[in-house]
Order: structure tokens, then C-alpha cells, then sequence
């Protein structure tokens, strides 16, 4: 019998490394923390809830595929044209929707050493080469981007603050990486932890994609409004691009219950400004009271904190990773992005924010041993 020979994916698919989402479960029944995915601890609004309850009762229907009332309450909240937006199934999707517009075999796009991983994989998956540029402390260099600009960069991608460092750039610096590439690259500013930042000299990219022709700004519903399980994001872009965006789109790329409960979440911004609230808080008592037991703690300006752990002595990431399992307490692995001695921890509820303090306490003043 002959070997039956399959269909073979793209040259390069198969070389691709899979995304590798937080650990959601450990064995057994009990429940857990689950701090490794930066999802809300509030959940969404109770409208947003509400709404997307009310679109059961249409599921036979397709959706609106333009997505207008989002676009228009998008539009709306930030004061827009919602024709410069492009809303799609999670900030994912809309970031591959880029790549696949303005990349393709013989391209290069540039992101930064620890940057978000979807780059790559959107970046290889349309056969373009991936460029990193060198980071300072942990955070995006303007000038290590620029020097990695060739005649073949089409696309920079820049998390702001990005995942997993937690790190973002000031306004100035994204207006002179702006100012310092060519006319023809397209800078994507993926903001997906914008709603958090309460940095005065902070900007999330709105003001960039207005002045400018090839700048694109992607946000998301997964954060700060609770919705990661619906997949929904957008962006805002100059026309050109909205243009051949919506080109390649799916054409119902959005589900109805997704619309549905994104219009009720952004009415209801007393529930946004809460949970950013309850973030700078915790954001910054966690951080003196990790800082405190010995960890280094990366400055973050989202809704998650880098922990570096020291090597050797029984108090690596690897064995505080095990020893919170033990605990039903689930933070991120990050070795993927670089970073093998640290985990990330998202901002969860007081109480689960206490649980992680007192399990770090016992870890760090070596009542430590995993109980195995
Ligand atoms: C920087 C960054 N961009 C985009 C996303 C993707 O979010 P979405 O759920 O909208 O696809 C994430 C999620 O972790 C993220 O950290």
C-alpha cells in the first residue's frame, strides 16, 4: 500500500508556533483563581448581559454585517466617524485582518523583543518576515524600531501598554516613531489596555489616526469590558484602510449577541470607570506589597503586573508557579516572551488579590515547598 500523501499546508505554516493561551483549569473540582488571562474581575456590565440575554431570541437571523450600531456607538463614546471603524470577532481578528491586507511574501513588519505574540503568528501566517527590535527596561525603543526599517518594512506592530511587560510609551515618543517612518509603513497601535491607563502623558492613539494617513488604532471588548468569551474588537483607521479592510473581512464577521451586548457595555461607563478604579488601586498595592516580599515588579500601566522571581534557591517561577497551583491560583507563564524567571499576574477581585499576597508571603519566606 502506498503512503496516502494529504494536502500540505503553505511553505512556513507548519513552522509556526501555536499561540499558547493562559491556563484557565488545574485538576479536580474545586474552583480556582484564574489570573492568567488579564479578563476583567468584574465581568461585564449587567446590561451588556441583559442585551446579549434579549438576542437569543433572534438566532435564526443573520447579523447586521457592517456592524452599524457598534460602529455608531464606538463612534459615539470617542467622538468618530464610524466609518473609519472596523469592528471584528476580538482585537485578534482585526489584527490579522491587517496583516493579511498589507503583508505578504517578501515583507517585513517590525515589533518589539517582549511584544504581544499575535504579531508573529499574524506576521508568518502571510508568509512575511518577522523584524524584533531590542527593548530599554522592559519597554518599546523608538530608535531600536527605526534602525530595524528596511525597504521591506510594510507594518510596525506596538502593543501600548503591551502584554506581558505591562510597559507603555508616552505620547511623544509614538509621535516621533510615527514621524520616523516612511509614508508607506503602516503603524498598527494595539491598545487593548488603554481603558487603564491613567497616565497623564498617555494617549491611545486616537489622535494619531486622525492626523495621520497609516496609522491604525485596534481596540477590544476583552479587558475592561468583560466580554472576552463574545470575541469582539474594532479599529480605527484612516479610510483607505477601513476600505480594504472591510474588503476581506468575513461578511457577518461579528455576531448579532456580540453587537448586542458591545452597544449596551459602552452605555454603561460608570461600569468601565469602576473597574479602572479598582485596578489603580490593586495595581499599586500589589505591586509595593510584591515589591516588599523581594520580587521585582516590572511598572505596569494596565490591568497586570510582571513578577520576576530570583533563579535557584527554591524560589523560581517554576516553583512558585507549582506552589500556587497547589492553591487553586493560576497566573501566566511567560517564558514564551522571553521571560522564563517571571509570571504575570492579573489585578483580580480584593479577595483574590489577598489570596495571591498570602500564598507569595508563604512562598518567598521559604514555608515555601510545594505540599506534594
Ligand atoms: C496586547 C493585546 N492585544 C490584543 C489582545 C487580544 O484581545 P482580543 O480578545 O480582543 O482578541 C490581547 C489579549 O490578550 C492583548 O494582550
Amino acid at each position: 500500500m502506498s503512503a496516502k500523501r494529504g494536502p500540505i499546508p503553505r511553505q512556513g505554516i507548519l513552522d509556526i508556533a501555536p499561540y499558547v493561551p493562559g491556563k484557565s483549569a488545574l485538576p479536580g473540582a474545586h474552583p480556582v483563581i484564574k489570573l492568567s488571562s488579564n479578563e476583567s474581575p468584574f465581568g461585564p456590565s449587567p446590561r451588556a448581559v441583559e442585551a446579549y440575554l434579549a438576542a437569543a431570541s433572534s438566532l435564526s437571523r443573520y447579523p447586521d454585517g457592517s456592524a452599524r450600531s457598534l460602529r455608531e456607538a464606538i463612534a459615539k463614546l470617542y467622538g468618530l466617524d464610524p466609518g473609519h471603524i472596523v469592528c471584528g470577532a476580538g482585537s485578534d481578528e482585526v489584527l490579522n485582518l491587517i496583516a493579511s491586507a498589507y503583508l505578504g511574501s517578501g515583507d517585513e513588519a517590525i515589533y518589539s523583543e517582549h511584544g504581544f505574540l499575535v504579531y508573529k503568528i499574524a506576521i508568518l501566517a502571510r508568509g512575511a518576515t518577522p523584524v524584533v527590535a531590542p527593548e530599554k527596561d522592559l519597554t518599546a525603543d523608538v530608535d531600536a524600531i527605526l534602525a530595524k526599517v528596511s525597504p521591506k518594512t510594510r507594518v510596525v506592530f506596538i502593543a501600548n501598554p503591551n502584554n506581558p511587560t505591562g510597559t507603555y510609551l508616552p505620547f511623544d515618543e509614538m509621535k516621533r516613531l510615527r514621524a520616523g517612518l516612511r509614508d508607506d509603513i503602516l503603524l498598527v497601535i494595539d491598545s487593548a489596555y488603554a481603558e487603564y491607563v491613567r497616565a497623564n502623558d498617555y494617549e491611545a492613539g486616537i489622535e494619531l489616526v486622525a492626523t495621520t494617513h497609516n496609522t491604525v488604532m485596534t481596540r477590544t471588548f476583552s479587558k475592561i469590558y468583560g466580554l472576552a468569551y463574545l470575541r469582539l474588537g474594532w479599529a480605527y483607521c484612516p479610510a483607505e484602510v477601513a476600505d480594504a479592510l472591510n474588503r476581506i473581512r468575513g461578511p457577518f464577521n461579528v455576531s448579532g449577541p456580540a453587537i448586542a451586548a458591545g452597544v449596551a457595555a459602552l452605555e454603561d461607563q460608570a461600569w468601565i470607570r469602576r473597574a479602572a478604579d479598582h485596578n489603580e488601586v490593586w495595581r499599586g498595592r500589589m505591586a509595593e506589597a510584591l515589591t516588599r516580599l523581594g520580587l521585582r515588579v516590572t511598572p505596569s500601566a494596565a490591568n497586570f503586573l510582571l513578577l520576576h522571581f530570583p533563579t535557584g534557591n527554591g524560589r523560581s517561577a517554576d516553583e512558585a508557579d507549582a506552589f500556587l497551583h497547589e492553591r487553586r491560583i493560576i497566573l501566566r507563564r511567560v517564558a514564551e516572551y522571553g521571560f522564563p524567571d517571571a509570571l504575570r499576574m492579573t489585578i483580580g477581585t480584593e479577595d483574590d488579590n489577598r489570596a495571591v499576597l498570602e500564598a507569595l508571603t508563604a512562598f518567598m519566606s521559604g514555608k515555601g515547598t510545594a505540599r506534594k
